[in-house]
């Protein structure tokens, strides 16, 4: 393979720039050339494509969001929309692809590897719902600036002896709220994953502050339901304390990746390449247990692959779970 190309798609994520300019460093010195293409998918069917360069990936390994810009391109998923990006990989003679982003972004990358263009999948997201990889990109530092946020918050909450509810992203998986909720020494921690009982959320606020707490913070993953709503809930169910709401948004999405997510990304965009380089697609690297590993994005689940087709319907082979061990570990140590 002598040409590939790299581009940045859904969500973006802390880290992003890293891996493609792994991507860019690594394909260079394999003696291949690299092309970036904008705005994920849609650049790729509108042409948005241009050559990078060695200097042309310098001074991005710091810096959040994701310098080839990005979008969520649902059109890629008909025939239509593949061909038509088909149709500007050859005009620019490129032959294989590495795409950084999440579940949406592999099934396009498996899509063109049907199409003979070999295509790899990287985990980049701070949601950290990815299949087959134990961490994405960008997940740390979002816990990281939620858990800075969580620190600020609590610095109120015991000054006026309130109680705040943070409401943390994550989409439908409640690791961003575990991490940061634990690292933050939160009081409750609710997640998707696991049920909760509203009155025993007021039960333990009310014998917190009896017990000589001069604050409580609940972190309320987004999945579950909005802070403003459960706020509702408390409020109904009896709570007689200060509650204030503080959703902390977009913040979480941004800023400077950690050195954790740095080389993750570095570690699986140089392994993308590799993979490139032996003529292997429609597999998505992960991490698992330190060390890098790849599994098919479409097949069965004994061949190992993420997803499975059931009369043209996606089925996730495993679906992540949070560490439900760590949900247990915050009702040992919250109290
Ligand atoms: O997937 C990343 C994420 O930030 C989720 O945590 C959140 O639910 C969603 O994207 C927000 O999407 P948007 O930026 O399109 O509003």
């Amino acid at each position: 393979m002598k040409r590939i190309a790299v581009l940045t798609s859904g969500g973006d994520a802390p880290g992003m720039n890293a891996a493609v300019r792994a991507v860019v460093r690594k394909a260079i010195h394999e003696g291949m050339e690299v092309f970036g293409i904008n705005y994920g998918y849609a650049g790729m069917v509108a042409g948005d494509i241009f050559p990078l360069t060695v200097r042309g990936v310098g001074d991005k390994i710091s810096r959040g969001g994701t310098f080839l810009y990005s979008a969520r391109y649902p059109e890629f998923a008909e025939l239509e929309g593949q061909l038509a990006g088909i149709e500007q990989l050859k005009k620019h003679g490129i032959e294989g692809v590495v795409v950084v982003g999440g579940d949406g972004s592999y099934h396009g990358a498996m899509r063109l590897t049907e199409h003979g263009f070999p295509a790899i999948g990287l985990p980049g997201t701070i949601d950290n719902d990815i299949v087959g990889t134990d961490f994405t990109i960008g997940f740390d530092t979002a816990v990281t600036t939620a858990l800075d946020a969580i620190d600020k918050i609590r610095d109120t909450s015991s000054s006026h002896k309130r109680t705040f509810i943070v409401e943390v992203m994550g989409r439908n998986a409640g690791d961003i709220a575990l991490w940061a909720g634990i690292g933050a020494g939160a009081d409750e921690i609710i997640i998707p994953e696991h049920d909760f009982d509203v009155s025993d959320i007021v039960t333990s606020i009310k014998n917190g502050y009896k017990n000589g707490k001069n604050h409580n913070i609940i972190v309320l993953a987004e999945g579950v339901m909005k802070g403003a709503e459960l706020a509702e809930k408390i409020k109904a169910a009896g709570d007689r304390s200060d509650l204030r709401v503080s959703t902390l948004g977009h913040i979480q999405r941004g800023g400077t990746p950690t050195a954790r997510d740095r080389v993750l990304a570095s570690w699986m965009g140089a392994h993308a390449v590799d993979l490139l380089k032996a003529g292997r697609g429609g597999l998505a690297v992960g991490i698992h247990n330190e060390e890098l590993v790849e599994s098919p994005i479409l097949g069965t689940a004994e061949e190992g692959a993420l997803f499975s087709l059931d009369n043209g319907k996606i089925i996730v082979n495993n679906p992540h779970k949070a560490n439900l061990d760590l949900y247990k570990l915050n009702k040992e140590i919250s109290y």
